[in-house]
């Protein structure tokens, strides 16, 4: 038996469907919608638009001004009480009368956090958990690098049905449908940086930028990261034009070439240094450490198969997987699959994994996948009790 009751449920559901409005938006902020809720009715409702701008809970109070007196307020995160970029969401709380608050998920945030006891001690009712592992999925960029000061990690990649990522002759343009690659677009809208490889970056000279479709707007593109050990990249790739998209990192070897890192700083470029983790594969456990470190709380990985297996195989450092698989054939032995590297030798050291949801997208298969070793919360940050049936909504979908 659950404490919530159905109209509890319709009423967060509502908060996670504003909140989700901030996809691409908000970050380094988490994406959070607020309902205010009277005699069974909502009075008002709102959701954090960007960094700097009122947190949901505020936009909600200030839309129902003395409505907000007794009410009970629906909010998919813990109200913050700290002064940041804006006041603290619990004396606002306070100082609207409102009765209750119920909310999905604890602020990972330790400076923002404290949020609920602060409301209990002025005599508002706190209720946690409702629907706390939808709230966790949509926000869990921001929950991992609160706690962890390393971006959550997703891969991303378009496969015929055999698996093969290009043909034997390299031609990888298009595999997937539009529909598919316009959602590869959503997803790259709502990350904080993109990765891919030397040779991916040297054949197709991607400009890693975001284009979603419609009226999906976005506060900025994600950065551009490449894994260039040895420097050999020429500058006049799309990647290091600045009108094409975010700002430009490039990953190389502690013993690449001094004057081709000057150049690529010249360029605007960001040159970062990192060890190898094996013979001529950079560390991509040290690259997103490093990520981390500039803010950076969510990276896309579009690999071709050699980073793919670095990521899946090799480091095991991807947290989701979306696979995108066209209904074609290419066959081809000398064609990449979606995994190249050494493999593994034996079934039992396979890298097992979980399928969360299988939908379509256009005329494509589209899988999200939850690897072995992905970053999971601690114990304690959801409660057993949080744990309800699988979400309905997907996260972090659109809405259009
Ligand atoms: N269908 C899809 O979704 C998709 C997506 C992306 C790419 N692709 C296709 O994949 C092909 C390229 O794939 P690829 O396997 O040849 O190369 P890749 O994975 O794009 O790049 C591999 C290169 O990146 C550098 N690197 C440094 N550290 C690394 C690490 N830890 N792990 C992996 N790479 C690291 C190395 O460069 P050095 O050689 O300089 O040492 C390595 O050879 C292209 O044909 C592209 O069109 C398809």
């Amino acid at each position: 038996m659950t404490r919530w009751t159905d109209k509890d449920r319709i009423f967060m559901k509502e908060a996670l469907r504003l909140a989700r409005r901030g996809w691409g938006l908000v970050s380094p902020n988490p994406m959070v919608g607020a309902v205010l809720v009277k005699r069974g009715k909502i009075v008002s409702s709102g959701w954090h638009t960007g960094p700097g701008l009122p947190h949901a809970e505020i936009e909600a109070l200030t839309a129902a001004g003395k409505k907000a007196r007794g009410a009970d307020l629906y909010v998919n995160l813990e109200p913050c009480r700290h002064t940041g970029r804006t006041g603290p969401c619990t004396d606002a709380i306070i100082a609207a009368g409102v009765e209750r608050v119920f909310y999905s998920l604890p602020d990972p945030n330790p400076l923002a956090a404290g949020g609920a006891k602060a409301l209990e001690d002025a005599g508002v009712e706190t209720l946690r958990g409702l629907l706390a592992q939808e709230a966790y999925e949509l926000n869990q960029f921001f929950v991992k690098w609160q706690l962890t000061r390393k971006p959550f990690v997703i891969l991303k990649t378009a496969a015929s049905l055999d698996g093969k990522i290009a043909t034997r002759a390299g031609d990888s343009r298009w595999i997937t449908s539009k529909v598919a690659r316009n959602y590869g677009h959503h997803l790259r809208s709502g990350v904080d940086a993109i990765l891919i490889g030397r040779a991916t970056a040297s054949k197709d000279d991607p400009e890693l930028s975001a284009r979603p479709w419609g009226r999906r707007k976005m506060h900025r593109q994600p950065m551009r990261c490449v894994l260039d050990p040895s420097l050999k990249l020429p500058l006049s790739l799309k990647l290091f034009d600045p009108s094409c998209g975010g700002p430009t990192t490039v990953f190389c070897a502690p013993d690449a070439p001094e004057a081709a890192a000057a150049a690529r700083a010249a360029a605007d470029a960001r040159v970062i240094r990192i060890p190898y983790a094996r013979r001529g594969l950079l560390s991509l456990e040290s690259a997103l450490t490093a990520l981390g470190g500039l803010e950076v709380q969510s990276v896309l990985i579009e690999p071709g198969a050699t980073l793919a297996a670095s990521a899946l195989i090799d480091e095991t450092v991807a947290d989701l997987i979306h696979i995108f698989m066209a209904p074609m054939f290419l066959g081809g032995h000398d064609a990449p699959g979606i995994l190249g590297g050494e493999g593994v030798s034996a079934l039992s050291e396979a890298r097992q994994a979980e399928f969360l949801r299988i939908s379509r997208k256009g005329p494509d298969l589209h899988m999200v996948i939850r690897p072995q070793g992905a970053f999971e919360p601690p114990a304690g940050f959801l409660l057993p009790d949080d744990l309800e049936p699988a979400a309905a909504a997907p996260p972090q979908e659109p809405e259009d």
